[in-house]
């Protein structure tokens, strides 16, 4: 049985493929992109459960996750990132904070309005702008392979959205 020493040597010999010697610092732009893609999973799993709420009619519940959410995203604002020569900061505030606004506008209509079929219609409407400016982002930022779309099944089995009955 050839032993690794051999193995070794022969796949030097034959293919040149010396060891290269470990990289001491990863680049920075890797530790960057993975942090941005990790608040963008808050932002997912966030997005997801305001909408559950809102549908829900569960106004104190959404308005919890329209808060998360605003501060996921100044988090990604602070963050500096640069993505496709885009300040992706910037984008937060032109695409997604207006957005994530009008969702807020919709929820407090849930709390004051005295039609909740229409508010609950309204902040479906919102809703929708809000995962178009999602996807309007992955797009400038040359991702939009990552594609939001209106929730259909909760992945949180183990959490009630409606709201709680006295
Ligand atoms: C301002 C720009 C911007 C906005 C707005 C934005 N994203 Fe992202 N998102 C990105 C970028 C850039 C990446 C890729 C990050 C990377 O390369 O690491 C990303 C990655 C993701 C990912 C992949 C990470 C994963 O866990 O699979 C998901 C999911 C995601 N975004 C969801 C959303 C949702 C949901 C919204 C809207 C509520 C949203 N994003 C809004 C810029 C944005």
């Amino acid at each position: 049985m050839p032993s690794r020493f051999v193995l070794l040597l022969s796949c030097l010999a034959l293919l040149g493929c010396a060891p290269q010697p470990a990289e001491d610092v990863p680049p920075a732009e890797y530790d960057e992109a993975e942090e941005l893609a990790q608040l963008m999973a808050y932002v997912q799993r966030y997005a997801e459960k305001l909408y559950f709420a809102g549908m829900a009619d569960n106004a104190p519940l959404a308005q919890f996750y329209v808060h998360e959410l605003e501060e996921t995203f100044e988090a990604v604002e602070d963050g500096g990132y640069i993505e496709n020569d885009w300040e992706v900061a910037e984008l937060v505030e032109d695409l997604a904070m207006p957005a994530l606004t009008g969702v807020e506008q919709a929820v407090a209509a849930q709390v004051l309005g005295p039609d909740p079929d229409r508010a609950r219609t309204l902040f479906e409407e919102r809703y929708g702008v809000l995962v178009n400016a999602c996807n309007a982002c992955h797009e400038s930022t040359a991702h939009g392979f990552i594609r939001i779309v209106v929730p259909e099944a909760s992945s949180f089995p183990n959490q009630q959205f409606a709201p709680p009955v006295d």
